[in-house]
């Protein structure tokens, strides 16, 4: 069978680093073939790019600014790490992919969606296997991810309508997605929810 890509996607806070893990630990248990990875991330050059892009001022890089500093962390991290591990045959778990850019930047500020589309399609053109989608309260979700303290703030500090915007964004991608996109519900225990995504390992 091919190596399949999947990915964890959601708003800030919403579990998805979690429940990305515990996937993993599911696979390794199996003895499964596989790589955890994260953007933006993942790659030696992707991670400079996520210290840019996730510190400092909201008002550090326009949307469309981070659509370009985005996608360079993303081609780097395919060509580095995602495409060399399924040409291996090994499993690629991510959290977060491409639909983080058509979401964050393509319909948060300002109608972007297309410009993300297009530099997908120059620079990626690489669509996941299969996509958890994990929704959940946004208030709740702000709230955890704040808590985290991590320093990499930078979009959690856009504040509850922000996130809010972006919750209705991953809704209406998942539509838009069938095929690959899970909905799964983060308003549960941890236990809860990873038993739910266990069924697709
Ligand atoms: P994300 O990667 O989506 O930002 P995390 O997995 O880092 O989210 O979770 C954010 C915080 O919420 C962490 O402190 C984590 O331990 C906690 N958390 C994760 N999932 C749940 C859950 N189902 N219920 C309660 N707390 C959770
Ligand atoms: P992440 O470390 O997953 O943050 P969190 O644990 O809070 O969910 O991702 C960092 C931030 O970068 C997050 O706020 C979402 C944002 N982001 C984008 O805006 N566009 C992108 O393409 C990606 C991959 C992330």
């Amino acid at each position: 069978m091919a190596a399949r890509f999947i990915t964890f996607e959601g708003i800030d806070g919403s579990g998805k680093s979690t429940q990305s893990k515990r996937f993993a630990e599911l696979l390794a248990q199996r003895g499964d073939d596989f790589i955890l990875t994260r953007e933006p991330g993942g790659s030696a050059g992707a991670e400079e790019i996520r210290k840019l892009v996730l510190t400092g001022e909201t008002d550090r890089w326009s949307a469309e600014t981070e659509i370009l500093l985005f996608t360079a962390a993303r081609r780097d991290h395919l060509e580095k790490t995602i495409a060399p591990a399924l040409a291996a045959g090994t499993t690629v778990v991510c959290d977060r992919f491409a639909d983080s850019t058509r979401v964050y930047q393509g319909a948060t500020r300002g109608d972007l969606r297309s410009k993300v589309d297009a530099l997908h399609t120059l620079m990626i053109g690489r669509e996941p296997d299969l996509t958890f989608i994990i929704d959940m309260d946004p208030a709740v979700a702000l709230a955890r991810g704040l808590a985290r303290g991590s320093g990499e703030d930078r979009f959690e500090d856009f504040g509850l309508g922000f996130q809010k915007t972006l919750r209705h964004g991953f809704l209406t991608l998942a539509k838009s997605f069938p095929k690959r996109c899970i909905l799964i519900d983060g308003n549960r225990t941890p236990d809860q929810i990873a038993s739910e995504i266990a069924a697709y390992a």
